[in-house]
């Protein structure tokens, strides 16, 4: 079918060329240093993030998986514990509990911001939980004060799982300042993204600083001194591309904001779809911008349609963690309550275009075609 327009899920060469000048020199700098592995500019990355996000430590590694259960082995947790989180949140989040040999325990979302809810996290302490993994999902901040709260009042540790919400904030607190750890993400698809896999975990505790630093680098921070650990370090090249694009993530992400305000303008009077929800006071990022179908059943319908009409519809994530085939895998899981919000937000998400690159014609060529098929639906 021919269609008037093209619009792309992502926009990584349009962000390249943008400032392709400072990309390349930093990867030039890093080419010519003949240092490439825990070099010079994973180093200056490292201070640069600590600093972005106000905490005294920054730590690069492999990518936002490891730097989850990287966490989870500093704090020691591992086999005979539970760490609690939610099932609508990409799979890795449980993965890297069980890479930690931890077991799953999944409560529902709150059916506005699709985070975790709090209020369902106590209901699910035993005397084995040892963390609770909140998902700053689509870009939006989990109520971290709650679940501080709930955390100090049963002495458990908090990793932020900030794959989606880099410079995202709750009203009046930060990311990484209400959490013992706050892991990143940096394949290529997340707001600070560089070309490949990367991640990063920031915190204020020296004591999982020193630990996640040994635990990256085969448990050794001096040649030939080895205690157990692993390889998943951050290399220079993409701390250099990372440190490029981190100087511009705040404007890229108020770009995102506008953007998501004028989907949200052009699409006020739809009627088949929520729109994403907002909490005031907070900055959302929007990583993704997530609608979903009222009708669960018209959610393919359009996904198909939008695809048909050249717009690249994904949904986020239409399978939840405790519906894959296979689930549990032999891994330690537990299900407590209805999951009913996320199962019904598994069914009916649809993510639309976003990225800052994203130009005002293409945000009002796919609001248009929403609309349009609002009007072939029965
Ligand atoms: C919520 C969430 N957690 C964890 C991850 C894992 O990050 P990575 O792909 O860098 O391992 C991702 C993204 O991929 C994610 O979206």
């Amino acid at each position: 079918m021919q269609v008037a327009m093209q619009v792309g899920f992502y926009g990584h060469v349009r962000q390249y060329r943008n400032i392709q000048a400072e990309i390349d020199a930093n990867i030039r700098r890093v080419l010519e240093s003949g240092e490439y592995v825990q070099g010079p500019m994973l180093k200056q990355f490292e201070q640069e993030l600590a600093a972005f996000h106000g905490t005294s430590h920054a730590i690069g590694v492999g990518n936002g998986t490891d730097a989850i259960w990287l966490a989870s082995m500093a704090m020691g947790i591992g086999p005979g514990d539970e760490v609690i989180t939610h099932p609508n949140t990409f799979f890795a989040t449980a993965e890297a509990i069980w890479v930690a040999g931890a077991t799953a325990v999944f409560v529902d979302c709150d059916p506005k911001t699709k985070c975790i809810d709090p209020a369902l996290i106590e209901a699910a302490i035993t005397p084995r939980t040892k963390a609770i993994i909140p998902v700053h999902l689509y870009g939006q901040c989990a109520d971290m004060p709650a679940i501080r709260r709930i955390a100090d009042r049963h002495k458990l540790r908090v990793i932020e799982d900030n794959a989606q919400a880099i410079d995202a904030a709750g009203d009046g607190f930060r990311i990484g300042e209400l959490s013992d750890a706050t892991s990143i993400s940096f394949i290529i698809q997340k707001n600070l993204g560089t070309f490949g896999d990367g991640g990063a975990l920031v915190t204020n505790d020296a004591g999982i600083d020193a630990q996640v630093r040994k635990l990256r680098n085969h448990g050794s921070t001096k040649r030939n001194v080895h205690s157990f650990g692993f390889n998943s370090r951050l290399d220079d090249l993409h701390a250099g591309v990372l440190s490029a694009k981190l100087r511009h993530i705040h404007d890229w992400n108020d770009q995102r904001i506008q953007r998501a305000a004028r989907y949200t303008a052009g699409l006020a009077g739809a009627t088949q779809i929520e729109l994403p929800f907002v909490r005031p006071g907070y900055r959302h990022v929007f990583h993704l911008y997530v609608v979903e179908t009222k009708n669960p059943a018209h959610r393919d319908g359009l996904v198909d349609f939008l695809v048909a009409n050249g717009v690249d519809a994904k949904t986020h994530y239409s399978i939840a963690i405790h519906k894959q085939e296979g689930y549990p895998w032999g891994k330690g899981a537990r299900i407590v309550g209805p999951v009913d919000n996320a199962e019904r937000n598994a069914a009916s998400c649809v993510s639309l275009p976003m990225y800052p690159e994203l130009t005002e014609a293409e945000v009002d060529y796919v609001v248009a075609k929403v609309l349009e098929w609002e009007r072939t639906v029965r």
